[in-house]
């Protein structure tokens, strides 16, 4: 292999976190790579605007799995706004790096989360859009 891994993808890709799914989930998301076909999905418990519990599956290589486990260790206990705001770019942070060649393993993880919140916001009867856009823009003073 032309590449190595940070310590912390090797661990989260073989003790990876917060695996399996979770029963009446308040969001699931599902994604796959446009890259490769690889497939993730997420189930997430959200009380009173936070992340109380998430859990993942993700048929995918070692660097989805691994950016899978840490962003579901990012979200968890966290606020909605706090998810929403979870970029590739800091999963891949937490990690201590990606090889170039596995950045768009990366993406998977920021989106199924994105799409269970979506998911979530059209359970509660909400249209996801107008709020996803609102937290982008207050996010940008
Ligand atoms: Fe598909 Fe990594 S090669 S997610």
């Amino acid at each position: 292999m032309g590449f190595t891994y940070s310590e912390k993808v090797m661990d989260h890709f073989a003790n990876p976190r917060n695996v399996g799914e979770i029963e009446n989930a308040d969001g699931i998301g599902e994604v796959g790579n446009s890259k490769c076909g690889d497939i993730m999905k997420i189930y997430l418990k959200i009380d009173d605007n936070t992340i109380t519990d998430v859990k993942f599956k993700t048929f995918g290589c070692g660097a989805a799995i691994a950016t899978s486990s840490m962003a579901t260790e990012l979200i968890k206990g966290k606020s909605i706004d706090n998810a929403l705001n979870l970029t590739n770019k800091a999963v891949m942070e937490a990690l201590d790096g990606l090889p170039p060649v596995k950045v768009h393993c990366s993406v998977l993880a920021e989106e199924a989360i994105k799409s269970a919140l979506s998911d979530y916001y059209k359970k509660q009867g909400v249209d996801p859009e107008p709020i996803v856009g609102k937290i982008e823009d207050s996010d940008k003073h």
